[in-house]
């Protein structure tokens, strides 16, 4: 999951501990470093959280100026020592990110070739392929040359080379990876955040690059194996560590900023002086003239996606095409160079998600991507990046990305209803001024926290629980679920409200707490009766609504949260705290590890 190396001129390996734990965030399960010593490849790896790692190189500390380093989040292999990367085959050390597809096929061949594998892991299959190419005579670049080919899938991978202490090769092919230059030593990264502490000039690889690094510099190479020349940019992340302040949890400290992150992201999308979306690029999009809007991402993205859905189709009239990117790319869905397509990732490294952008783009397809890393190799893709200004979101469960998505989404679909011309002036100023309260009321809603905290202890004590809601509320009742599921390992599930009768009314009993989203909006008395249908077979209901919605929904909810009474395009957004906090609450009582839920990664870049 994440990548480091180092050609340094003081010990590597600490410096390599270092970067890996500004990757933490991403999620992973365990981790490892190679030095050389003395022209030997040495390595040191450990189970589960990089203390372990910390723990077993204070006890068999690692020497040596050249290194490389990983965090592993497992796909093939469980997460062990043995299939913890480095992995060494002969005289290379491996580090990768991704999946070699072809790795069965692969295998068979080194094993007729002679080689002994020590692990399940599709990454020691790479080691052993150079290693043999090492073998016959090859020098390690021309053995890095002669075996890239040869590799399916989505990579990085970082390689150390025995005997050579000037020499680290790097490679990628769908998952990303950077050089770092600094005086007199190179780096290798898996972000701009991995190269911090030594570096923040960067060169990114584009896809199918390989590079050769020495302490004077590198030579970059294109899938063809043809030299080219690639950028140094500066980059603009800190090399701080991130940091919780006063929270116990990053999650808890993402969730409270929304007020002040949703304040910036909406204050670059519209306009209070003439109260008016102005989306700098919206032109690129074409609005005006499209037939259908195809939109794609993956997780929490996805879901802002779909209340984007209500909002196109509601404000400009401009119908929505939604797709779970995993799905979206095998679809084979029709698309042309008349078609505009949007694409969600807090990270923007999503494997699924970018390669839906691919196909997209290679169809001719205008582009545009609601990002929240801007070097992200999504935001360089895409023709038009329009930024959530969310800050760094560490907690692999999204917050605070989720709700800067909603509010960049809002700012396209008033522009969008404008151009298209079925908004009025009269009503975007109308849904524009309402939305410059959504910082005030993301304060108050947070102001529900310690209702919240009394409801989280009963419910970290259920085997299940369901979220309904309709219209923007229902991808709500699915992030609910998914949330709940992600953190506290509950089993959930979200429901659109008028489905329930369909099927999963049969799951409600008095053990299933219901928790229903419900603004008391023109909808509100729908949504209501299909809470007294739960009340009636038993069901214990949390309704989440505002003070009108409370009075009037009779006595069938055992607990209410209320929000303040907001505007309806506000609801999305401001609804999203409390959902989170319920999630949130309940993995504290459990005891789960809240800002890293187990098997999850932060940004995922396989299939
Ligand atoms: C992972 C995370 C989710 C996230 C999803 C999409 O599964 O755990 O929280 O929503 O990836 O990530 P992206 O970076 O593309 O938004």
């Amino acid at each position: 999951c994440g990548i480091v190396g180092v050609l340094g001129r003081i010990e590597a390996a600490p410096r390599i501990v270092d970067s890996l734990k500004r990757l933490e965030y991403r999620g992973y399960d365990s981790a490892g470093v190679a030095t050389l010593v003395d022209g030997a490849l040495v390595r040191r790896r450990a189970e589960g959280k990089l203390r372990n790692l910390e723990a077993v190189l204070e006890i068999t500390p690692l020497k040596g100026t050249s290194g490389i380093g990983h965090t592993r989040w497992a796909t093939h292999g469980a997460p062990t020592v043995s299939n913890a990367h480095p992995h060494q085959a002969g005289s290379v050390a491996v580090v990768h990110n991704g999946i070699i597809e072809n790795f069965l096929e692969l295998r068979e061949e080194i094993v007729e070739a002679g080689a002994v594998l020590e692990t399940d892991t599709d990454t020691e299959v790479v080691a052993h392929l150079i290693n043999l190419a090492l073998l016959k005579g090859l020098s390690a670049q021309d053995a890095v040359a002669a075996v890239l080919p040869r590799l399916k899938g989505a990579f990085a991978l970082a390689m150390l080379f025995a005997g050579e202490d000037d020499l680290l090769i790097g490679a990628r092919k769908g998952s990303p990876l950077a050089i770092g230059h600094g005086e007199g030593e190179m780096f290798l990264g898996s972000d701009a955040i991995a190269l911090s502490p030594f570096t923040d000039r960067i060169t990114y690889l584009e896809e199918g690059d390989w590079a050769v690094i020495t302490r004077s510099g590198a030579r970059i190479f294109d899938r063809g194996n043809q030299p080219v020349e690639r950028p140094e940019a500066k980059s603009a992340v800190t090399s701080n560590l991130m940091d919780k302040g006063n929270y116990k949890h990053f999650m808890a400290k993402e969730i409270h900023e929304q007020p002040e992150v949703l304040g910036h992201t909406l204050s670059r999308y519209f306009d209070y002086s003439t109260n008016q979306a102005r989306v700098a690029g919206a032109e690129h999009l074409n609005f005006k003239n499209l037939s259908r809007l195809i939109v794609t991402a993956c997780g929490t993205a996805y879901l802002a996606g779909l209340v984007s859905k209500y909002w196109f189709e509601k404000y400009a009239r401009l119908p929505v095409d939604i797709d779970i990117a995993s799905e979206f790319r095998y679809r084979e869905t029709p698309v042309s160079g008349q078609d505009t397509a949007l694409f969600i990732s807090q990270s923007g490294e999503t494997a699924d998600t970018l390669a839906s952008l691919r196909y997209c783009k290679e169809a001719g397809a205008a582009i545009g991507a609601i990002v929240n890393v801007p070097e992200s190799t999504i935001a360089r893709e895409a023709d038009m990046v329009f930024p959530t200004i969310a800050g760094p979101e560490i907690g692999v469960a999204s917050t605070k990305a989720f709700t800067c998505q909603l509010a960049v989404l809002a700012a396209l679909a008033l522009q969008a209803g404008r151009e298209r011309g079925v908004l009025s002036a009269e009503k975007e100023r109308e849904l524009v001024a309402e939305l410059t309260e959504v910082p005030s009321l993301a304060l108050k809603a947070l102001a529900a926290e310690s209702d919240i905290v009394k409801l989280a202890l009963p419910l970290s004590k259920a085997d299940n629980a369901l979220y309904l809601g309709r219209a923007t509320s229902y991808p709500l009742a699915l992030e609910g679920a998914l949330k709940l599921k992600e953190l506290s390992y509950i089993h959930a599930e979200g429901y659109a409200a008028g489905e329930l009768k369909h099927g999963p009314i049969a799951l409600i009993d008095e053990n299933m707490p219901v928790f229903v989203i419900a603004p008391h909006d023109a909808i509100f008395e729908k949504t209501v009766s299909n809470m007294q249908e739960v009340a009636a077979r038993g069901g214990r209901i949390v309704l989440i609504t505002d003070a009108r919605g409370a009075s009037e929904s009779g006595n069938a909810a055992e607990n209410v949260v209320i929000m303040p009474e907001m505007s309806d395009i506000v609801a999305p957004i401001i609804y999203a705290l409390p959902v989170q906090l319920i999630a949130y609450h309940t993995a504290v009582f459990m005891g789960t590890d809240v800002d890293q839920p187990r098997n999850l990664a932060k940004s995922v870049t396989v299939e």
